[in-house]
């Protein structure tokens, strides 16, 4: 189960990559919101991150404006690892490095084409489980 959720500035795009998620049969869970009025994204990032850290979903898409700010959220929350990704080298390279559990986008940087193609590399890459990766993210973990 995906957890998605946005704010105002993401609102557009997480309508693209619901309607894309349901066309690929990937199950998931919409945190809101629920249209473009202007809302506060951390209030987004803490359902979104919540779901993944109480089980109820393995991983989530979050969705502001730049993506910046409800990444930053995100990343306050012990446990999780959010990736704001422009291209699909790095939503590759953060699901085999990092083992990122959120994947951010920010609606007003990419179009709906290159933004679900990142969905896409996000979703379907898995965690290498390579030492060296394991090692470095137990170390943010300690902190
Ligand atoms: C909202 O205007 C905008 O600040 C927000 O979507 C996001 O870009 C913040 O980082």
């Amino acid at each position: 189960m995906i957890a998605v959720g946005c704010d105002h500035g993401g609102y557009a795009l997480k309508q693209e990559i619901l309607k894309h998620l349901k066309k690929r049969g990937i199950e998931y869970k919409d945190f809101g919101c629920d249209s473009e009025e202007a809302v506060d994204y951390p209030v987004y990032a803490r359902k979104v991150t919540g779901a993944i850290l109480s089980g109820e979903c393995e991983s989530g898409i979050l969705i502001c404006g730049t993506g910046i700010g409800i990444s930053i959220a995100a990343n306050k929350v012990k446990g999780i690892r959010a990736a704001l990704c422009t291209d699909c080298f790095t939503a590759e390279a953060t699901r085999l490095h990092n083992d990122a559990n959120i994947l951010a986008l920010g609606g007003r940087v990419v179009g709906p084409g290159l933004a679900l193609k990142i969905v896409d590399t996000f979703l379907d890459t898995p965690f290498s489980q390579d030492e060296r990766h394991k090692r470095r993210i137990s170390l943010i973990e300690e902190e």
